[in-house]
Protein backbone atom coordinates (compact mmCIF):
# COMPACT_ATOMS: atom_id res chain seq x y z
CA UNK A 1 0.00 0.00 0.00
CA UNK A 2 1.15 3.38 -0.46
CA UNK A 3 2.78 4.95 2.22
CA UNK A 4 0.22 8.34 2.07
CA UNK A 5 -2.56 6.28 2.20
CA UNK A 6 -4.38 3.77 5.36
CA UNK A 7 -7.53 2.59 5.10
CA UNK A 8 -9.09 2.12 8.20
CA UNK A 9 -12.43 -0.22 7.67
CA UNK A 10 -13.56 -0.10 11.76
CA UNK A 11 -13.75 3.80 11.42
CA UNK A 12 -16.84 4.77 9.57
CA UNK A 13 -15.26 6.95 7.52
CA UNK A 14 -16.46 5.55 3.57
CA UNK A 15 -13.03 4.70 1.76
CA UNK A 16 -13.20 7.53 -0.66
CA UNK A 17 -12.52 9.71 1.86
CA UNK A 18 -10.15 8.17 3.68
CA UNK A 19 -8.62 8.60 0.20
CA UNK A 20 -9.12 11.89 -0.22
CA UNK A 21 -7.58 12.69 2.92
CA UNK A 22 -4.81 10.66 3.01
CA UNK A 23 -4.02 12.05 -0.75
CA UNK A 24 -4.42 15.45 0.44
CA UNK A 25 -2.40 15.28 3.39
CA UNK A 26 0.69 13.62 1.23
CA UNK A 27 0.32 16.98 -1.25
CA UNK A 28 0.45 19.75 1.66
CA UNK A 29 3.37 17.94 3.69
CA UNK A 30 5.10 17.74 0.33
CA UNK A 31 5.64 13.85 0.86
CA UNK A 32 4.04 13.85 -2.95
CA UNK A 33 5.73 16.98 -4.42
CA UNK A 34 4.25 18.98 -7.47
CA UNK A 35 4.19 16.91 -10.83
CA UNK A 36 4.37 13.57 -9.16
CA UNK A 37 1.87 11.09 -11.46
CA UNK A 38 0.15 9.03 -9.48
CA UNK A 39 -1.09 5.19 -10.08
CA UNK A 40 -3.79 4.91 -12.37
CA UNK A 41 -7.08 4.36 -10.71
CA UNK A 42 -7.42 0.66 -11.78
CA UNK A 43 -4.14 -0.02 -10.11
CA UNK A 44 -4.43 1.73 -6.93
CA UNK A 45 -8.16 0.19 -6.66
CA UNK A 46 -6.46 -2.92 -7.14
CA UNK A 47 -3.22 -2.60 -4.70
CA UNK A 48 -5.91 -1.01 -2.03
CA UNK A 49 -8.53 -3.90 -2.34
CA UNK A 50 -11.37 -1.10 -2.92
CA UNK A 51 -13.54 -0.48 -6.03
CA UNK A 52 -12.36 1.29 -8.67
CA UNK A 53 -15.38 3.94 -8.40
CA UNK A 54 -13.99 4.40 -4.36
CA UNK A 55 -10.60 5.64 -6.04
CA UNK A 56 -12.40 7.68 -8.58
CA UNK A 57 -14.72 9.85 -6.28
CA UNK A 58 -11.66 10.38 -4.57
CA UNK A 59 -9.57 11.33 -7.41
CA UNK A 60 -12.69 13.62 -8.68
CA UNK A 61 -12.65 15.71 -5.57
CA UNK A 62 -9.34 16.71 -5.63
CA UNK A 63 -9.70 17.62 -9.25
CA UNK A 64 -12.18 19.90 -8.15
CA UNK A 65 -10.12 21.60 -5.72
CA UNK A 66 -7.18 21.99 -7.75
CA UNK A 67 -5.26 19.44 -5.59
CA UNK A 68 -4.81 17.25 -8.77
CA UNK A 69 -4.46 17.87 -12.79
CA UNK A 70 -5.49 15.59 -15.19
CA UNK A 71 -3.77 15.19 -18.31
CA UNK A 72 -5.70 13.28 -21.01
CA UNK A 73 -3.95 10.49 -21.46
CA UNK A 74 -1.27 10.88 -19.83
CA UNK A 75 -2.57 10.36 -16.29
CA UNK A 76 -2.97 12.01 -13.33
CA UNK A 77 -0.31 14.50 -11.44
CA UNK A 78 -0.53 16.27 -8.79
CA UNK A 79 -0.69 20.48 -9.46
CA UNK A 80 2.36 22.26 -10.45
CA UNK A 81 1.70 25.02 -8.70
CA UNK A 82 -0.54 24.79 -5.60
CA UNK A 83 -3.70 28.04 -4.85
CA UNK A 84 -2.41 30.60 -2.09
CA UNK A 85 -4.82 29.28 0.45
CA UNK A 86 -3.64 25.54 0.21
CA UNK A 87 0.37 26.67 0.46
CA UNK A 88 -0.79 28.59 3.65
CA UNK A 89 -2.31 25.17 5.28
CA UNK A 90 0.83 23.61 4.07
CA UNK A 91 2.92 26.01 6.49
CA UNK A 92 0.83 24.88 9.50
CA UNK A 93 1.29 20.84 8.16
CA UNK A 94 4.91 21.67 8.54
CA UNK A 95 5.58 23.96 11.01
CA UNK A 96 2.99 23.18 13.73
CA UNK A 97 4.27 23.73 17.16
CA UNK A 98 5.65 20.83 19.02
CA UNK A 99 4.02 19.63 22.03
CA UNK A 100 6.27 20.64 25.11
CA UNK A 101 8.02 17.40 26.31
CA UNK A 102 7.24 15.32 23.12
CA UNK A 103 10.47 13.43 23.89
CA UNK A 104 11.95 14.80 20.81
CA UNK A 105 14.89 15.51 22.68
CA UNK A 106 17.97 14.47 20.32
CA UNK A 107 21.02 12.45 22.26
CA UNK A 108 24.41 14.42 23.78
CA UNK A 109 25.91 13.11 20.72
CA UNK A 110 23.07 14.11 18.04
CA UNK A 111 23.27 17.56 19.64
CA UNK A 112 27.04 17.20 19.53
CA UNK A 113 26.82 16.22 15.70
CA UNK A 114 24.32 18.81 14.78
CA UNK A 115 25.75 21.54 16.05
CA UNK A 116 29.80 20.73 14.32
CA UNK A 117 30.24 22.52 11.40
CA UNK A 118 30.07 20.22 8.07
CA UNK A 119 30.92 22.08 4.88
CA UNK A 120 33.89 24.51 3.68
CA UNK A 121 31.50 27.11 1.79
CA UNK A 122 32.37 24.71 -1.42
CA UNK A 123 30.30 25.50 -4.58
CA UNK A 124 27.53 23.39 -5.88
CA UNK A 125 26.71 22.62 -10.01
CA UNK A 126 29.60 23.19 -12.47
CA UNK A 127 32.99 24.26 -11.05
CA UNK A 128 33.48 27.83 -11.52
CA UNK A 129 37.10 29.57 -11.24
CA UNK A 130 38.48 29.37 -8.53
CA UNK A 131 36.84 26.27 -6.37
CA UNK A 132 39.52 24.69 -4.30
CA UNK A 133 40.03 20.78 -3.87
CA UNK A 134 38.06 19.61 -6.98
CA UNK A 135 39.62 18.13 -10.20
CA UNK A 136 38.81 18.30 -13.48
CA UNK A 137 36.11 16.67 -13.34
CA UNK A 138 35.57 16.87 -17.86
CA UNK A 139 38.98 15.14 -18.18
CA UNK A 140 37.71 11.67 -16.55
CA UNK A 141 38.35 9.13 -18.98
CA UNK A 142 34.86 7.99 -18.74
CA UNK A 143 35.13 5.76 -21.94
CA UNK A 144 37.61 3.48 -20.52
CA UNK A 145 35.74 3.63 -17.00
CA UNK A 146 32.26 2.51 -19.19
CA UNK A 147 34.06 -0.57 -20.60
CA UNK A 148 35.62 -1.91 -17.15
CA UNK A 149 32.49 -1.43 -15.87
CA UNK A 150 29.72 -3.20 -19.04
CA UNK A 151 32.80 -5.86 -18.08
CA UNK A 152 32.37 -6.40 -14.88
CA UNK A 153 28.19 -6.25 -14.89
CA UNK A 154 28.70 -8.78 -18.17
CA UNK A 155 29.88 -11.89 -16.10
CA UNK A 156 30.12 -10.14 -12.24
CA UNK A 157 33.09 -12.48 -11.00
CA UNK A 158 30.93 -14.83 -8.00
CA UNK A 159 29.98 -13.27 -3.95
CA UNK A 160 30.15 -9.50 -6.11
CA UNK A 161 26.76 -9.23 -5.68
CA UNK A 162 26.53 -10.91 -2.09
CA UNK A 163 27.76 -8.70 1.25
CA UNK A 164 31.30 -8.11 0.88
CA UNK A 165 34.38 -7.80 3.16
CA UNK A 166 34.00 -4.49 5.71
CA UNK A 167 37.51 -4.02 5.25
CA UNK A 168 36.99 -3.77 1.23
CA UNK A 169 37.19 -5.65 -1.95
CA UNK A 170 40.53 -7.84 -1.85
CA UNK A 171 41.62 -6.71 -5.00
CA UNK A 172 41.30 -3.47 -4.72
CA UNK A 173 43.25 -3.19 -1.58
CA UNK A 174 46.03 -4.89 -3.03
CA UNK A 175 45.91 -2.07 -5.99
CA UNK A 176 46.17 0.10 -2.96
CA UNK A 177 48.85 -1.31 -1.46
CA UNK A 178 50.61 -2.01 -4.18
CA UNK A 179 50.30 2.00 -5.51
CA UNK A 180 51.18 3.64 -2.69
CA UNK A 181 54.30 1.19 -1.55
CA UNK A 182 55.84 2.43 -4.71
CA UNK A 183 54.78 5.82 -5.44
CA UNK A 184 54.03 6.81 -1.46
CA UNK A 185 57.18 4.96 0.22
CA UNK A 186 53.72 3.83 2.70
CA UNK A 187 54.88 0.54 4.13
CA UNK A 188 52.10 -1.55 4.35
CA UNK A 189 50.02 -5.41 3.17
CA UNK A 190 46.53 -5.03 2.16
CA UNK A 191 45.32 -6.75 5.41
CA UNK A 192 46.56 -3.03 6.95
CA UNK A 193 44.41 -1.52 4.07
CA UNK A 194 41.04 -0.25 4.55
CA UNK A 195 38.81 1.01 1.95
CA UNK A 196 36.38 3.77 2.91
CA UNK A 197 34.02 6.03 1.23
CA UNK A 198 36.45 8.97 0.79
CA UNK A 199 39.01 10.61 3.51
CA UNK A 200 36.17 11.86 5.62
CA UNK A 201 34.90 8.08 6.60
CA UNK A 202 38.39 7.54 7.88
CA UNK A 203 38.65 10.80 9.65
CA UNK A 204 35.50 9.57 11.56
CA UNK A 205 36.64 6.12 11.97
CA UNK A 206 39.73 7.23 13.35
CA UNK A 207 38.31 9.23 15.27
CA UNK A 208 35.67 6.92 16.95
CA UNK A 209 37.92 4.23 17.43
CA UNK A 210 40.69 5.83 19.08
CA UNK A 211 38.99 8.61 20.89
CA UNK A 212 37.02 9.05 24.23
CA UNK A 213 34.95 12.06 24.85
CA UNK A 214 37.51 14.77 25.98
CA UNK A 215 40.77 13.57 24.52
CA UNK A 216 42.87 16.11 23.52
CA UNK A 217 43.82 16.29 19.94
CA UNK A 218 46.57 18.50 18.21
CA UNK A 219 44.67 20.00 14.45
CA UNK A 220 46.68 22.13 12.55
CA UNK A 221 45.77 26.17 12.70
CA UNK A 222 44.43 27.07 9.90
CA UNK A 223 43.41 23.52 8.96
CA UNK A 224 40.91 21.14 7.24
CA UNK A 225 37.33 21.32 8.35
CA UNK A 226 36.55 18.09 7.43
CA UNK A 227 39.07 16.94 9.91
CA UNK A 228 38.09 19.20 13.07
CA UNK A 229 34.27 18.29 11.95
CA UNK A 230 35.11 14.79 12.78
CA UNK A 231 37.00 15.00 15.49
CA UNK A 232 35.08 16.94 17.27
CA UNK A 233 31.86 15.14 16.86
CA UNK A 234 33.83 12.04 18.57
CA UNK A 235 33.86 14.62 21.68
CA UNK A 236 37.92 15.22 20.89
CA UNK A 237 38.18 18.74 22.92
CA UNK A 238 40.64 20.41 19.63
CA UNK A 239 43.43 22.38 20.54
CA UNK A 240 44.94 24.23 17.88
CA UNK A 241 48.70 24.39 17.11
CA UNK A 242 49.78 27.10 14.54
CA UNK A 243 51.45 25.96 11.31
CA UNK A 244 54.69 27.66 9.97
CA UNK A 245 56.64 27.59 7.06
CA UNK A 246 57.98 23.89 8.47
CA UNK A 247 54.39 22.71 8.73
CA UNK A 248 52.74 21.83 11.94
CA UNK A 249 55.16 23.89 14.95
CA UNK A 250 55.71 20.23 17.22
CA UNK A 251 57.46 22.09 19.76
CA UNK A 252 53.82 24.64 20.12
CA UNK A 253 51.75 21.69 20.45
CA UNK A 254 54.10 20.13 23.24
CA UNK A 255 53.86 23.43 25.16
CA UNK A 256 50.29 24.08 24.70
CA UNK A 257 49.06 20.22 24.94
CA UNK A 258 51.84 17.42 25.78
CA UNK A 259 49.43 14.73 26.68
CA UNK A 260 47.26 14.81 23.38
CA UNK A 261 46.13 11.39 22.56
CA UNK A 262 46.42 12.48 18.43
CA UNK A 263 47.65 14.77 16.08
CA UNK A 264 45.80 15.38 13.08
CA UNK A 265 48.14 16.35 9.93
CA UNK A 266 48.75 16.86 6.18
CA UNK A 267 52.35 17.01 5.89
CA UNK A 268 52.57 16.82 1.80
CA UNK A 269 50.72 19.90 0.95
CA UNK A 270 49.12 21.33 4.58
CA UNK A 271 45.83 22.20 3.95
CA UNK A 272 45.05 25.34 3.21
CA UNK A 273 48.31 26.62 3.42
CA UNK A 274 50.09 24.36 1.14
CA UNK A 275 53.25 24.19 3.28
CA UNK A 276 55.31 20.89 2.88
CA UNK A 277 56.29 19.83 6.46
CA UNK A 278 60.26 19.90 6.57
CA UNK A 279 61.98 16.28 7.63
CA UNK A 280 62.78 18.09 10.66
CA UNK A 281 59.48 18.32 11.95
CA UNK A 282 58.57 14.93 10.39
CA UNK A 283 60.92 13.11 12.76
CA UNK A 284 60.10 15.49 15.69
CA UNK A 285 56.38 14.60 15.50
CA UNK A 286 57.15 10.92 15.20
CA UNK A 287 59.34 11.15 17.78
CA UNK A 288 56.57 12.71 20.44
CA UNK A 289 53.89 10.20 19.25
CA UNK A 290 55.94 7.41 20.03
CA UNK A 291 57.33 9.01 24.13
CA UNK A 292 53.58 9.83 24.59
CA UNK A 293 51.70 6.83 23.22
CA UNK A 294 49.79 9.33 20.74
CA UNK A 295 48.57 8.68 17.47
CA UNK A 296 49.03 10.47 14.21
CA UNK A 297 46.57 10.63 11.57
CA UNK A 298 48.30 11.54 8.06
CA UNK A 299 45.90 13.04 5.60
CA UNK A 300 47.41 12.80 2.48
CA UNK A 301 44.76 14.42 0.52
CA UNK A 302 46.29 15.62 -2.79
CA UNK A 303 49.84 14.29 -2.37
CA UNK A 304 49.56 12.63 -6.19
CA UNK A 305 50.53 16.22 -7.24
CA UNK A 306 54.06 17.53 -7.12
CA UNK A 307 55.26 19.36 -9.94
CA UNK A 308 58.85 19.57 -9.08
CA UNK A 309 61.23 18.63 -7.96
CA UNK A 310 60.75 14.31 -6.35
CA UNK A 311 57.35 13.43 -4.81
CA UNK A 312 57.87 13.10 -1.54
CA UNK A 313 57.30 10.14 0.89
CA UNK A 314 54.89 9.64 3.53
CA UNK A 315 55.21 10.52 6.56
CA UNK A 316 53.91 7.11 7.35
CA UNK A 317 57.20 5.58 5.91
CA UNK A 318 59.14 6.99 8.41
CA UNK A 319 57.12 5.80 11.44
CA UNK A 320 59.35 2.64 13.16
CA UNK A 321 56.68 2.64 16.13
CA UNK A 322 53.38 1.99 14.30
CA UNK A 323 51.74 5.11 15.19
CA UNK A 324 50.63 7.06 11.90
CA UNK A 325 47.15 6.32 10.30
CA UNK A 326 47.66 7.00 7.01
CA UNK A 327 44.17 8.39 4.46
CA UNK A 328 44.01 9.01 1.29
CA UNK A 329 40.85 9.95 -1.28
CA UNK A 330 40.26 9.15 -5.21
CA UNK A 331 38.45 11.96 -4.76
CA UNK A 332 40.97 14.44 -6.31
CA UNK A 333 42.58 11.81 -9.35
CA UNK A 334 39.38 10.43 -9.78
CA UNK A 335 36.42 12.31 -8.97
CA UNK A 336 34.57 12.88 -5.69
CA UNK A 337 31.46 11.41 -6.09
CA UNK A 338 32.74 8.29 -6.53
CA UNK A 339 33.20 8.20 -2.52
CA UNK A 340 36.36 6.09 -2.55
CA UNK A 341 39.21 5.99 -0.90
CA UNK A 342 41.42 4.12 1.78
CA UNK A 343 42.89 4.10 5.88
CA UNK A 344 45.94 2.51 6.33
CA UNK A 345 46.14 1.32 9.74
CA UNK A 346 48.88 -0.50 11.80
CA UNK A 347 48.52 -4.44 11.94
CA UNK A 348 47.33 -4.38 15.41
CA UNK A 349 44.33 -2.21 14.74
CA UNK A 350 42.97 -3.67 11.60
CA UNK A 351 40.34 -5.91 13.29
CA UNK A 352 38.95 -3.29 15.36
CA UNK A 353 38.31 -0.68 11.88
CA UNK A 354 36.67 -3.23 10.49
CA UNK A 355 34.32 -4.05 12.96
CA UNK A 356 34.12 -0.12 13.33
CA UNK A 357 33.32 0.06 9.72
CA UNK A 358 31.04 -2.79 9.41
CA UNK A 359 28.70 -1.32 11.93
CA UNK A 360 28.53 2.12 10.24
CA UNK A 361 27.73 0.85 6.64
CA UNK A 362 28.88 -2.68 6.48
CA UNK A 363 31.43 -2.14 3.40
CA UNK A 364 32.03 -0.19 0.51
CA UNK A 365 29.91 -0.99 -2.73
CA UNK A 366 31.72 -3.86 -4.28
CA UNK A 367 31.05 -3.23 -7.47
CA UNK A 368 32.60 -0.01 -7.68
CA UNK A 369 35.54 -1.45 -5.79
CA UNK A 370 36.18 -4.03 -8.74
CA UNK A 371 35.68 -1.45 -11.59
CA UNK A 372 38.01 0.54 -10.07
CA UNK A 373 40.19 -2.20 -9.50
CA UNK A 374 40.70 -3.13 -12.94
CA UNK A 375 40.86 0.42 -13.73
CA UNK A 376 43.87 0.97 -11.97
CA UNK A 377 45.48 -2.85 -12.95
CA UNK A 378 44.81 -2.26 -16.96
CA UNK A 379 46.95 1.49 -16.02
CA UNK A 380 44.55 3.83 -16.38
CA UNK A 381 44.61 4.91 -12.79
CA UNK A 382 48.29 6.17 -13.38
CA UNK A 383 47.85 7.34 -17.30
CA UNK A 384 44.84 9.56 -15.97
CA UNK A 385 47.02 10.80 -12.76
CA UNK A 386 50.16 11.75 -15.22
CA UNK A 387 47.65 13.89 -17.42
CA UNK A 388 46.35 15.41 -14.91
CA UNK A 389 49.76 16.72 -13.33
CA UNK A 390 51.00 18.59 -16.86
CA UNK A 391 47.03 19.68 -17.12
CA UNK A 392 47.40 21.46 -13.61
CA UNK A 393 51.08 22.40 -13.73
CA UNK A 394 49.63 24.28 -16.89
CA UNK A 395 46.44 25.76 -14.82
CA UNK A 396 48.63 26.84 -12.42
CA UNK A 397 51.37 28.89 -14.33
CA UNK A 398 48.33 30.50 -16.24
CA UNK A 399 46.76 31.59 -13.01
CA UNK A 400 50.42 32.67 -11.96
CA UNK A 401 51.07 34.66 -14.99
CA UNK A 402 47.52 36.18 -15.00
CA UNK A 403 48.33 37.30 -11.86
CA UNK A 404 51.32 38.96 -12.21
CA UNK A 405 49.45 40.94 -15.26
CA UNK A 406 46.30 41.85 -13.14
CA UNK A 407 46.92 41.57 -9.91
CA UNK A 408 49.44 43.75 -8.50
CA UNK A 409 48.94 45.28 -5.32
CA UNK A 410 45.87 43.52 -4.74
CA UNK A 411 46.70 39.63 -4.38
CA UNK A 412 50.10 38.35 -3.95
CA UNK A 413 49.94 34.98 -5.85
CA UNK A 414 53.61 32.83 -6.23
CA UNK A 415 53.92 29.54 -7.57
CA UNK A 416 53.61 26.37 -5.53
CA UNK A 417 55.18 23.14 -6.54
CA UNK A 418 51.97 20.73 -4.90
CA UNK A 419 48.75 20.45 -4.68
CA UNK A 420 45.47 21.43 -6.21
CA UNK A 421 45.46 24.93 -5.23
CA UNK A 422 47.74 27.96 -3.52
CA UNK A 423 46.80 31.15 -1.65
CA UNK A 424 46.94 34.54 -2.97
CA UNK A 425 47.70 36.92 -0.02
CA UNK A 426 46.12 40.58 0.36
CA UNK A 427 47.48 43.33 1.40
CA UNK A 428 48.09 43.58 5.39
CA UNK A 429 44.49 44.54 7.13
CA UNK A 430 42.37 43.63 4.11
CA UNK A 431 39.45 41.13 5.16
CA UNK A 432 39.06 38.46 3.83
CA UNK A 433 35.65 37.37 4.49
CA UNK A 434 34.66 40.53 2.35
CA UNK A 435 37.17 40.39 -0.59
CA UNK A 436 35.47 36.83 -0.50
CA UNK A 437 32.17 38.14 -0.94
CA UNK A 438 32.51 40.53 -3.20
CA UNK A 439 35.01 38.05 -5.50
CA UNK A 440 31.12 35.90 -4.94
CA UNK A 441 29.40 38.62 -6.17
CA UNK A 442 31.19 38.37 -9.08
CA UNK A 443 30.80 34.71 -9.67
CA UNK A 444 34.33 33.83 -8.76
CA UNK A 445 35.07 31.19 -5.50
CA UNK A 446 37.81 32.20 -3.32
CA UNK A 447 36.86 31.28 0.23
CA UNK A 448 38.53 33.10 2.51
CA UNK A 449 41.72 31.73 4.70
CA UNK A 450 40.45 32.74 7.90
CA UNK A 451 37.40 30.56 7.31
CA UNK A 452 40.14 28.00 8.38
CA UNK A 453 41.37 28.90 11.68
CA UNK A 454 44.80 31.40 12.32
CA UNK A 455 45.81 33.62 14.50
CA UNK A 456 42.92 36.98 14.71
CA UNK A 457 43.99 39.13 12.83
CA UNK A 458 46.46 37.71 10.95
CA UNK A 459 47.51 38.28 7.00
CA UNK A 460 43.89 37.74 4.98
CA UNK A 461 44.62 35.27 1.54
CA UNK A 462 42.04 34.21 -0.71
CA UNK A 463 42.08 30.06 -1.78
CA UNK A 464 42.38 29.51 -5.58
CA UNK A 465 41.65 26.43 -6.94
CA UNK A 466 42.99 26.19 -10.41
CA UNK A 467 42.55 22.10 -11.55
CA UNK A 468 38.57 22.83 -11.84
CA UNK A 469 38.34 24.58 -14.96
CA UNK A 470 40.36 25.34 -18.07
CA UNK A 471 42.95 28.03 -18.71
CA UNK A 472 40.25 30.21 -20.22
CA UNK A 473 38.30 29.90 -17.38
CA UNK A 474 41.20 30.43 -15.24
CA UNK A 475 42.49 33.60 -16.74
CA UNK A 476 38.68 35.18 -17.28
CA UNK A 477 38.19 34.65 -13.58
CA UNK A 478 41.56 36.29 -12.72
CA UNK A 479 40.22 39.46 -14.19
CA UNK A 480 37.24 39.33 -12.25
CA UNK A 481 38.93 38.95 -8.93
CA UNK A 482 40.66 41.85 -9.90
CA UNK A 483 37.44 43.82 -10.55
CA UNK A 484 35.97 42.59 -7.46
CA UNK A 485 39.46 43.50 -5.25
CA UNK A 486 39.84 46.95 -6.84
CA UNK A 487 37.21 48.05 -4.71
CA UNK A 488 38.07 47.10 -1.49
CA UNK A 489 39.42 49.67 1.63
CA UNK A 490 42.14 48.74 3.36
C1 LIG B 1 42.49 18.29 3.55
C2 LIG B 1 41.50 17.43 2.83
N1 LIG B 1 41.41 16.15 3.14
C3 LIG B 1 40.56 15.33 2.51
C4 LIG B 1 39.73 15.80 1.50
C5 LIG B 1 38.91 14.82 0.68
O1 LIG B 1 37.75 14.41 1.23
P1 LIG B 1 36.99 13.14 0.65
O2 LIG B 1 37.97 12.06 0.36
O3 LIG B 1 36.06 12.78 1.76
O4 LIG B 1 36.27 13.57 -0.59
C6 LIG B 1 39.75 17.13 1.17
C7 LIG B 1 38.79 17.65 0.17
O5 LIG B 1 38.56 18.80 -0.02
C8 LIG B 1 40.67 17.97 1.85
O6 LIG B 1 40.75 19.25 1.51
Amino acid sequence: MPPWISLDASSGVPYYRQLYEGLRRAILSGMLPAGTRLPSTRALAAELGVSRTTVVAAFDGLLAEGYLEGKVGSGTYVAASLPEELLSVREKVDRGPRPAGSGRRLSGRGALLAQTPTTVARGAGSPRAFRPGVPALDEFPHAAWRRISGKVWRRPPGGLLGYGDPAGYWPLREAISGYLGSARAVRCVPEQVIVVSGSQQALDLAARVLLDPGDAVWVEDPGYIGARGALSAAGARLVPVPVDGEGLTVAAGIEREPGARLACVTPSHQYPLGVTMSLGRRLELLGWADRSGAWVIEDDYDSEYRYTGRPLEALQGLDTGERVLYVGTFSKVLFPALRLGYLVVPADLAEAFGAARELADRHPPTVDEAILADFIAEGHFLRHLRRMRALYAGRQRALVEEAARELPGLLDVSPTAAGMHLVGWLPEGVDDREASRRAAALGVEAPPVSLYGGEPGGRGGLMLGYAAVGEVGIRAGVRRLATALRGLQV
